[in-house]
């Protein structure tokens, strides 16, 4: 069995007043990490605060993109080192807003989750396609290419300890959802690609999230697919309530 993961992306939302106040709120209402883990992803500027905050809790602190080497001449970048001199647990690699207003590609996707591996920082690695490739019938095709390149070069022990996330793009911030079943057959071909790169163990370890528009009045649907082991979410993340709506669902 395959443990939950339901992790918030908080985007570029929240001052730090807010960000605190959360925080605070839910760190002793989360539900046990036996059960769900239970991440936020925060703006990088608040990350120190929020590890204190949620340490000792079952809490768990991500980042929302990373550089991928570890020191360099990269002003205005973070990385992966510095995330874990800090005790952030989580980053998200490769959101397609990433992709899709700083040209992160899949070559750099692919160095950032070796970066992340090698400095003990869980990658959870994003996939999905565009509404035009839905409707031209390439989901799977987009979605095999996205995750077999991000997947390259590393060992099926290394592999297990990822998360990988299936977000159709015109599902993010929109309203639509993609259908429980659509969303489990993306999910299952993503567990079929990585058992046809690294091995069936390691596919059916893997946990794979779907993220778009989940809230608390779907995400238990989602979660009772077979392949469909927790949710990347935005906009339902952001509310202390909500946010706790869905971990408790999915514990
Ligand atoms: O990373 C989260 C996703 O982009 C989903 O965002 O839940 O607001 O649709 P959303």
């Amino acid at each position: 069995m395959r443990k939950p993961i339901i992790a918030g992306n908080w985007k570029m939302f929240k001052t730090f007043d807010e960000a605190v106040e959360f925080a605070e709120n839910v760190r002793e209402k989360v539900p046990s990490e036996e059960k769900v883990d239970a991440v936020i992803c925060a703006p990088a500027i608040y990350l120190p605060t929020l590890v204190d905050i949620a340490a000792e809790t079952d809490l768990a602190i991500g980042a929302q993109n990373m550089h991928f080497e570890n020191e360099g001449a990269f002003t205005g970048e973070i990385s992966p080192s510095q995330l874990a001199s800090i005790h952030v647990d989580y980053c998200i690699i490769g959101h397609s807003e990433r992709r899709e207003y700083f040209n992160e590609t899949d070559e750099a996707v692919n160095k950032k989750v070796r970066a992340a591996l090698m400095n003990g920082i869980v990658p959870i690695i994003c996939c999905g396609e565009t509404l035009e490739e839905r409707e031209s019938a390439k989901t799977e095709e987009k979605v095999a290419s996205q995750v077999t390149e991000a997947l390259e070069g590393f060992s099926p022990e290394e592999v297990k300890h990822m998360v990988i996330a299936y977000e159709p793009i015109w599902a993010i911030g929109t309203g639509k959802t993609a259908t429980a079943d659509d969303a489990n057959a993306v999910c299952g071909k993503i567990r079929e690609v990585v058992e046809g790169l690294y091995g069936e163990e390691t596919a059916s370890t893997i946990r794979i999230q779907y993220g778009g528009s989940v809230k608390p009045e779907n995400i238990e649907e989602l979660l009772s697919k077979e392949h469909i082991d927790g949710a990347l979410v935005g906009g339902a993340s952001l509310q202390a309530d909500s946010y706790l709506a869905l971990l408790n669902q999915a514990a």
